[in-house]
């Protein structure tokens, strides 16, 4: 059967802010650019984000990008690349007017200017008092600002390809990734999207855990997709948990609650992050507070019957404020705890959040493969932005607020550099035949049912064996057990069975598609966390407790075969001093 084929400027993989944010520049120049949604674009993760985005404004208290960026280094536990963190910082208030110019709706002061709560880990003067600095449109910013770059693309007339899967990259023998295999998920049909240059913007991997804030979209697929292109992935052993999820739920109630005033307690009232954060308390960094309350439940001052959570207290901020600035939170508490907030305290748990590893890019979101004992090469035609990126500027562990920054950032980078690339590449230079067959038997190996464990029972197994051996806390065996099992996940998905009983739906091959890439990065995060002997951010073992500047302040590169390798960290900012690693503590 003849493959349909469409022929685009540019390919853009996923609809979050990344995506739309680097489609609308392209758009806007002229480009013709398509964009792959395997959900409706205004369905994509970024419309979760709660608590806003960094920016030094300076509307609420005095700040300015350089101590962001100190933050930002710190937060990262001296693992971020100094100078896409500079990049970052410096870009972000341009980034937010230009925000607030698309239309978004953010809360304001009484003054009209843009309101800015506390975020966890923020300074003033390099380590000094909290600052105030992530910009909100109450506590449903990531859904205003989606809503913004989905309206001005369709105005740009952006094409969009709303539920379709892509199955691979196609790469060419020369290197140059020259477009995607995807399938229409309503018909199943597959097509080949041809372009210049494709951007991977397809999020996180939370549905690797069991309790996650991530949607059931979030499952790694373009991480996955350049792992099985050569890529490897760099810093998969960080993974970010939040915490405060809904206990036994996993939904994410925001920072900004802490910032709004909000605080923790233990069973006896106690607010206990006083004792492990005594300056910056409830709003230490994410890393340093799941790990508080893992240690209070484990030394049985959990809250509840079964001690198992701990509680955020609210009540005391009025309902004025719980109204206005956190009105998405309440709905939350009301809809899935049947109980408000205004009244009484919410139960929380860390829940898996983000994914600080990925696919590693240089500055211009250009995908680059460190060669192995040589020089690093970009991969012609790829490019990757957001959450499914390593760029790095979260490091060993992500500052609240830094997220969507980030995908805004270098959504924008990304097309910068693509609008060069196109003017200097005026032809397509045409897709392999061995490659469009090799993403259209992945695509095949699926249109049989199977007839061992359905796929539904496979992923429950394999997010109960991540929380297991792949948490908070970690140590040697019970990772080495981690890697064991996921292997033999991976081995028993060859004979797995699509979960439809009777026929098979494309939803069906879709979940098992998901499956596979969730293996992959199962087992990429799992090796990556048991090589890395030292606890440094969300990498926390036991039987390793100190961070290792000596030996480990490096970036690891997960390869498809299993094997890891290790780059430096690049410690040099663009134009200010470095700031060389020091004791980190809140
Ligand atoms: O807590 C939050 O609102 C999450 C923000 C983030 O992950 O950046």
């Amino acid at each position: 059967m003849p493959i349909r084929k469409r022929k685009f400027d540019s390919l853009i993989i996923g609809a979050g802010g990344g995506g739309l944010r680097a489609a609308l520049q392209l758009s806007r120049a002229d480009a013709q650019v398509a964009v792959v949604s395997k959900v409706f674009p205004t369905r994509s993760h970024t419309v979760a984000a709660q608590g806003g985005v960094n920016a030094a404004l300076a509307n609420v208290s005095e700040d300015n990008w350089h101590w962001h960026m100190f933050d930002t280094i710190k937060g990262s536990d001296y693992l971020g690349d100094q100078d896409a963190i500079e990049y970052m910082c410096r870009a972000a208030s341009r980034i937010v007017y230009e925000l607030e110019h698309t239309g978004v709706p953010f809360s304001r002061l009484d003054n009209g200017r843009i309101y800015q709560r506390a975020f966890g880990g923020q300074s003033k003067h390099f380590g000094g008092e909290q600052a105030t600095r992530t910009c909100a449109a109450a506590d449903r910013t990531g859904h205003a600002i989606l809503h913004s770059l989905y309206q001005q693309n369709i105005r740009a007339k952006t094409h969009f390809f709303d539920e379709y899967f892509a199955i691979d990259l196609i790469k060419d023998d020369a290197g140059y990734v020259l477009g995607a295999l995807v399938m229409e998920i309503e018909t199943g049909e597959p097509m080949l999207i041809e372009a210049k240059t494709t951007l991977l913007a397809t999020g996180g991997a939370g549905q690797l855990y069991r309790t996650t804030t991530n949607a059931l979209i979030n499952t790694g697929d373009g991480m996955a997709m350049a792992l099985r292109a050569g890529v490897p992935l760099q810093d998969m052993e960080f993974f970010q948990f939040h915490p405060t999820g809904i206990a036994g739920k996993g939904m994410l109630i925001t920072e900004g609650v802490r910032g709004e005033g909000g605080y923790l307690i233990n069973r006896d009232g106690e607010r206990f992050m006083e004792r492990y954060a005594p300056h910056a308390k409830d709003l230490a960094s994410r890393d340093v507070v799941s790990r508080a309350i893992y240690i209070e439940i484990r030394e049985g001052r959990g809250c509840g019957p079964d001690r198992d959570h701990v509680l955020l207290k609210v009540d005391h901020l009025g309902p004025e404020v719980i109204k206005k600035r956190l009105p998405g939170i309440r709905d939350l508490c009301l809809t899935f705890l049947h109980s408000d907030p205004i009244e009484k305290p919410i139960p929380v748990y860390p829940t898996a959040h983000y994914t600080m590893g990925g696919i590693p890019t240089n500055r211009y979101a250009q995908v680059v493969t460190p060669a192995r004992h040589g020089p690093e090469e970009v991969v012609p035609g790829l490019y990757a932005a957001g959450e499914c990126a390593c760029v790095s500027v979260h490091g060993a562990n992500r500052l609240g607020g830094n997220s969507l920054l980030d995908i805004l950032v270098f959504g924008r980078a990304a097309a910068n550099h693509i609008i060069d690339y196109l003017n200097e590449s005026r032809y397509h230079r045409g897709l392999p035949d061995a490659g469009v067959q090799q993403a259209m038997a992945r695509l095949e190996r699926w249109d049989k049912k199977g007839d061992g464990e359905t796929v539904d029972s496979v992923r429950a197994e394999l997010t109960r064996v991540m929380e297991q051996h792949c948490g908070v806390f970690r140590e040697q065996t019970m990772l080495d057990e981690g890697v064991k099992k996921v292997q033999e996940l991976a081995s028993r998905m060859q004979e797995v069975r699509l979960t439809d009983h009777s026929r098979i739906f494309n939803t069906a091959r879709v979940e098992a598609l998901e499956l596979e890439n969730l293996m992959d990065i199962a087992l990429a995060t799992v090796c990556s966390a048991s090589a890395r002997t030292e606890s440094r951010g969300a990498h926390s073992r036991v039987d390793y407790p100190d961070r290792d500047d000596e030996h480990w302040l490096k970036h690891s590169l997960y390869f498809n075969d299993c094997s890891l390798d290790y780059k430096p960290v690049r410690m040099k900012p663009l134009t200010v001093d470095s700031f060389p690693p020091k004791a980190r503590v809140y």
